[in-house]
């Protein structure tokens, strides 16, 4: 008896379809209140009745042999018939695609700026978490019925590039750069002493402006630079997306729009949108009590918002994005904020079509960073610190476990990548590296022990299982039971809890949902011996664990964690 079911029950006496129904209904978070409730306060207006009278109503007039009905006020509660539920969910349900992939985008393309970088700058956590919402909200949407189109919009345009061609050619050495582990913390230290000397010296800051002046006319030597710039970081970059397992449809630099400015600030112009102030080029944004929207310096210089307006042009026209997403923190919401204002005043088709996905700040240990005074958590380091404390679980746990190097940098990135989403993305996260690896705590390696555990029964239970499956029906009555009901009922909210978390872009609303999965799960592990019993018993807690053992298995992936056979 799924939601959809209900709903299907309920539709004849109320007035509104059953899509509509299904999805006001609500778990009571507490199963002696039922398994299902419909609250009836919305109905009130339309049926014109309070609504205790409606559930009273409802109640009385439904008889179903899947479920009883009962009003408690405002409520309309539903006991389901468990054995009957166990059945449908475990023989029909999950073997069926469209449970755990639920059709909800009808195949809109999404466009998602992901990850996006600033080339010659560290990696640092920040980025960590726009690659990583970005990566499990693309995968969540892709698995809901929606097309996507990964993209990485590198920061690679802007003066910093001619404060870093100076410091490169005073102080920068290519076999510096050959020999180091990590360029970027080469560029960075060069950043770092461009501050430092420009403050003792200003006329540096004069050269600076002028390599960018040069770059900006395409000078080959500034060009060439600047583009061992762009290659090395990506290099350096690239090692981290493979150690994440996160890939791109598009890698295009800031600079790809260079040539693509022009006609934006034409169609601005011929709207008569673009105003003059104090020589500079501006969008006014008064009645909507934003600042102006800057879009051409006084020296004649674009800026990022001018990027970005072209860019979500080309992202509609060139990749036929029916929805833009910007996976980037919130310290930016004005920008967004202003450039998507500009582009519904240049079009009004551009309303509804863009969205800012912010985050919070990530602070390791306490510790905040900042880009010019060099104190900055370089990614790399972080991920190497994880692994390496991963390892020694590992070792300590089960020694004689195969493969265990591929294992701790599983664990140890699986670890920081969950220790991340099950945030509530917009709120600030302070990381700490020894709680995310705790086997036993709100964790990544928890679910990844618990999935291991999955398989290891199942691998156990192996020829049993056949041999149990043609002997005898499974025994349903089971689900009443106290360990198995609310793993059982967890499991048939899989598909609606991916619909939530694809709806408001919010990965943290399947990774909780992994985690009380989880918990029930290694509940009923203790309580409920799954290889005792007759084979009927069998044959039901083996297809429970197969089916709670997939929810895990898939749900990992979509947050870009792997999920791993043997821990
Ligand atoms: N590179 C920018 C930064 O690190 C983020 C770019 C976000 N994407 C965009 N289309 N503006 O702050």
């Amino acid at each position: 008896m799924n939601n959809l079911l209900l709903a299907e029950s309920l539709a004849p006496l109320l007035p509104i379809p059953k899509e509509e129904i299904a999805a006001m209904l609500e778990y009571p978070p507490n199963d002696a209140l039922g398994d299902v409730a419909l609250p009836c306060f919305v109905l009130a207006r339309t049926m014109k009745q309070s609504p205790a009278v409606i559930a009273q109503q409802l109640a009385e007039r439904l008889s179903h042999p899947g479920f009883r009905a009962e009003a408690a006020g405002p409520y309309l509660n539903f006991k389901l018939n468990r054995p009957s539920f166990a059945e449908e969910l475990l023989l029909g349900a999950v073997t069926e695609d469209g449970f755990w992939r639920p059709n909800a985008g009808e195949g809109k393309r999404v466009v998602i700026d992901m990850s996006s970088p600033n080339v010659a700058k560290p990696f640092g956590i920040g980025h960590l978490r726009s690659t990583m919402i970005g990566n499990a909200i693309s995968r969540i949407l892709g698995e809901t019925g929606h097309e996507t189109v990964n993209v990485n919009h590198l920061g690679d345009w802007g003066t910093q590039f001619g404060k870093m061609i100076t410091a490169y050619l005073k102080w920068g050495s290519p076999d510096v750069m050959a020999s180091s582990d990590n360029v970027t913390k080469e560029y960075l230290a060069l950043y770092v002493k461009f501050h430092e000397e420009a403050e003792k010296r200003p006329e540096l800051e004069d050269e600076a402006r002028e390599w960018f002046r040069k770059l900006e006319s395409g000078d080959a030597q500034a060009t060439k630079l600047w583009q061992e710039m762009i290659g090395e970081s990506l290099k350096q970059f690239n090692k981290l997306y493979a150690r994440l397992g996160v890939t791109f449809d598009h890698v295009l630099g800031e600079s790809f729009y260079n040539d693509k400015m022009g006609a934006v600030i034409e169609s601005l112009r011929e709207q008569g949108l673009l105003e003059e102030s104090e020589g500079a080029l501006v969008v006014r944004l008064d009645e909507e009590g934003m600042p102006p929207c800057l879009l051409v310096k006084s020296d004649g210089t674009s800026i990022y918002a001018t990027r970005d307006l072209a860019t979500a042009i080309y992202r509609r026209e060139q990749m036929d994005a029916d929805i833009l997403l910007y996976v980037v923190g919130g310290e930016q919401a004005l920008h967004f904020q202003q450039v998507f204002r500009v582009l519904e005043k240049l079009d009004a088709s551009w309303q509804g079509r863009c969205r800012h996905i912010p985050f919070g700040l990530m602070m390791m240990e306490g510790q905040k960073m900042s880009t010019r005074r060099g104190k900055v958590l370089f990614l790399e380091d972080v991920l190497n610190e994880a692994v390496s404390r991963a390892r020694e679980v590992i070792e300590a746990k089960n020694p004689t476990l195969a493969d265990k190097e591929a294992v701790a940098e599983a664990v140890g990135i699986g670890a920081v990548v969950f220790g991340d989403l099950k945030n509530t993305r917009t709120l600030d996260v302070d990381f700490s590296l020894k709680e995310v690896l705790n086997f036993d705590g709100e964790t990544g390696p928890y679910l990844q022990y618990t999935y291991a555990r999955t398989c290891s029964i199942l691998r156990k239970a192996g020829a049993a299982i056949g041999q149990a499956e043609g002997a005898a029906p499974a025994y349903f009555e089971l689900a009443d039971n106290e360990y198995v009901w609310p793993l059982l009922k967890l499991i048939s909210h899989y598909p609606t809890r991916l619909q939530q978390a694809a709806a408001r872009y919010e990965p943290s609303i399947l990774a909780r949902y992994l985690l009380e999965l989880a918990q029930a799960f290694n509940r009923f592990y203790h309580h409920v011996k799954v290889l005792d019993g007759g084979a009927a018993e069998q044959v039901f807690k083996l297809s429970l664990v197969r089916a709670a053992s997939e929810a895990i298995r898939k749900g990992l992936s979509l947050l870009g964690i792997r999920a791993l056979e043997e821990l």
